[in-house]
């Protein structure tokens, strides 16, 4: 059984009001009648260009937004039939990464309790407890002891990354959501983050939703790639036969735009 299970989901946005007052302009289905499965310890890449619903896609499998219409179950489980609690309690093994590694933290917060914060939340943890597991995850991204005292706003945009990923482990999820990941930082540092997420993978069991408007990017850590344009999954397949042989001629004009990246 797969981890993540989506069926037929769509999300509709209304384009905002007429000026005369005549009601919606219209409306942009944001992601159009999509079903995908993610099958556990797998990265599903998802690429296409900006604006063809990648994010809205990300956001709705994890009930961050509600989809107009569709299905949704992880681990078996119908995530749009779940509760407050129940959702508070599987939000827990769905986790999310984001672009701006310097949008996404708060500045006033210090290094151990952004990524100590979710175990405050969720896990009923003695102090000790709490800042052994806050120097283990900063180890497993990378990251010297040295670092909790510090601020957010004192890091470099791969190391903010870094503290981003920590955070969004330390619940230990089954799931993630990196979208867009490496976008806002240069490609050496965007490099050294995608192997950082691939040892990650390996280290802790993670399933990956791996969003990038960029192939190169995407091929080098995906296990299969769905290719998505206008709100709609055009093609999927295996990373091997999408950069190979691609069928879709959206696809090929991806390949074509994207020249080859190094990643050591
Ligand atoms: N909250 C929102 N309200 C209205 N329109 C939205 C909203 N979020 C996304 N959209 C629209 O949905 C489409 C897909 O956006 P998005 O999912 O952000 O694409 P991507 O991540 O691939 O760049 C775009 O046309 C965008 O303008
Ligand atoms: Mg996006």
């Amino acid at each position: 059984m797969p981890l993540l299970q989506i069926r037929n989901l769509t999300r509709v946005f209304p384009l905002g009001e007429s000026i005369f007052g005549g009601g919606a302009k219209g409306e942009v289905r944001a992601v159009d009648d999509v079903s995908l499965d993610i099958e556990s310890g797998e990265t599903l890449g998802l690429v296409g260009e900006s604006g063809s619903g990648k994010s809205t896609l990300g956001r709705l499998v994890l009930r961050l937004i509600e989809p107009t219409s569709g299905s949704i179950r992880f681990n078996g489980r119908d995530l749009l039939a779940a509760d407050h609690g129940q959702m508070r309690r599987l939000r827990r093994d769905m986790q999310i990464i984001f672009q701006d590694p310097f949008g996404s933290l708060d500045p006033r917060m210090r290094v151990e309790d952004v990524i100590g914060e979710p175990l405050i939340i969720h896990e009923n943890m003695s102090a000790s407890g709490r800042r052994a597991r806050v120097a283990e995850l900063l180890r497993a991204v990378g990251l010297d002891q040295s670092a909790l005292p510090r601020f957010p706003h004192e890091f470099s945009g791969g190391q903010r990354q870094r503290i981003g990923i920590a955070r969004a482990l330390a619940l230990r999820p089954r799931f993630m959501v990196a979208d867009e990941p490496v976008s806002a930082l240069d490609v050496s540092v965007g490099a050294q983050i995608v192997n950082l997420l691939a040892q990650l993978q390996r280290e802790f069991g993670l399933t990956y939703l791996f969003i990038s408007h960029s192939m190169p990017v995407v091929r080098y850590l995906a296990t299969r790639i769905a290719v998505m344009y206008r709100g709609k999954i055009v093609e999927v397949g295996a990373t091997e036969q999408i950069t190979s042989t691609p069928s879709h001629p959206y696809t090929k004009s991806l390949l074509a735009a994207t020249p080859e990246m190094e990643i050591a």
